[in-house]
């Protein structure tokens, strides 16, 4: 079987994707009730090892990727930068070919995703992107399986993104090109997301409109979605914050969307900031949903870069 390594959502494309949700679906469904720690019943990854890189904080990728090997009968270690030799300068070329002698799969959260493309040449097991300062896949097969949850089919769907044209909105131009949905992107001057995913998208003939108008962009929208003003590795500057203030999802925003749109935001949130408390904490929320759907995305990913999702 040829290497499946996941840097983007392109990797796996739109018919694996779609395998990956189902998968999810059926899986989630299978072990309601059980503990989470648990096994599922045919414990696909039995024996097998992830090796997890961080470069970067976080909390639902380190603890759903750990949760997501448990449940699939497989376990997992963490390599952090400041106590591994990576932070010490040994090369992402050397550490892809040691891990890949001790570990069946590497995940790794980096600010510079070309360290994840050096780390996919050299490594000889699939490697995952846990987030780069370019993308975040795994945070949108969550972010699928959330919305058909509720309900909502991909294909046509309206979603609409307020605020920095970011690493996740960038994951969610890819999902949309491959699921063919619209995705409108209501951003202020200067904070637009890289024209190669927006190019993407509408290649692939979904519609993508850019709007610095707010209201325009969420008018209708099936689905809303967020994210952090200033993202990790990105400078606090006074300016970006002050241009971002029309784009908060507020209670107004949030009415211009259809009446059963739902609200994503992939967390942590910045309540007050880009999000109101009315919205985050309101009926149209299912941020938790999506933050628990980490796990059960996450195990797809897992199967199918290991050759047991197709
Ligand atoms: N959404 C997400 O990736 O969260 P963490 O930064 O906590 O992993
Ligand atoms: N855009 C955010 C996502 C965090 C999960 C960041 O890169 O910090």
């Amino acid at each position: 079987m040829e290497l499946r390594h996941f840097l983007d959502l392109s990797d796996a494309g739109g018919n694996a994707i779609a395998a990956m949700i189902n998968d999810a679906q059926d899986r989630k469904a299978a072990r309601a009730g059980w503990p989470k720690g648990q096994a599922d019943a045919d414990a696909p990854l039995a024996g097998h090892t992830l090796a997890m890189i961080f470069e970067k904080n976080s909390t639902r990728t380190r603890v759903s990727f750990d949760m997501a090997m448990r449940q699939l009968g497989g376990s997992c270690f963490i390599l952090e930068a400041g106590t591994s030799q990576l932070g010490r300068g040994e090369s992402i070329a050397d550490t892809a070919r040691v891990l890949s002698r001790m570990a069946d799969a590497i995940m790794i959260r980096t600010d510079d995703h070309a360290k994840i493309e050096e780390m996919a040449r050299h490594a000889t097991v699939p490697v995952i992107n846990g987030l780069t300062d370019r993308s975040h896949p795994c945070q949108i097969v969550a972010d699928l399986l959330t919305v058909i949850e509720y309900g909502k089919a991909l294909p046509g769907l309206e979603v609409a993104w307020l605020g920095d044209g970011n690493n996740v909105l960038h994951s969610i131009l890819e999902a949309a090109a491959l699921m063919k949905f619209n995705v409108r992107v209501g951003v202020p001057a200067g904070y637009e997301p890289e024209a190669e995913f927006v190019d993407m998208a509408r290649s692939a003939g979904v519609q993508v409109p850019v709007t610095q108008d707010a209201a325009e962009a969420i008018s209708d929208a099936d689905v809303v979605v967020t994210d952090t003003w200033v993202s990790m590795g990105q400078a606090h500057a006074e300016e970006k914050l002050a241009a971002m203030v029309p784009y908060r999802v507020d209670e107004a925003l949030m009415a211009r969307a259809k009446s059963d749109a739902i609200f994503l935001h992939c967390l942590p949130a910045h309540v007050g900031d880009e999000v109101s408390e009315g919205v985050f904490e309101g009926p149209q929320s299912v941020v938790f949903d999506e933050a628990e759907n980490r796990i059960h995305g996450q195990k797809s990913v897992l199967l199918w870069c290991l050759g047991k999702l197709d």
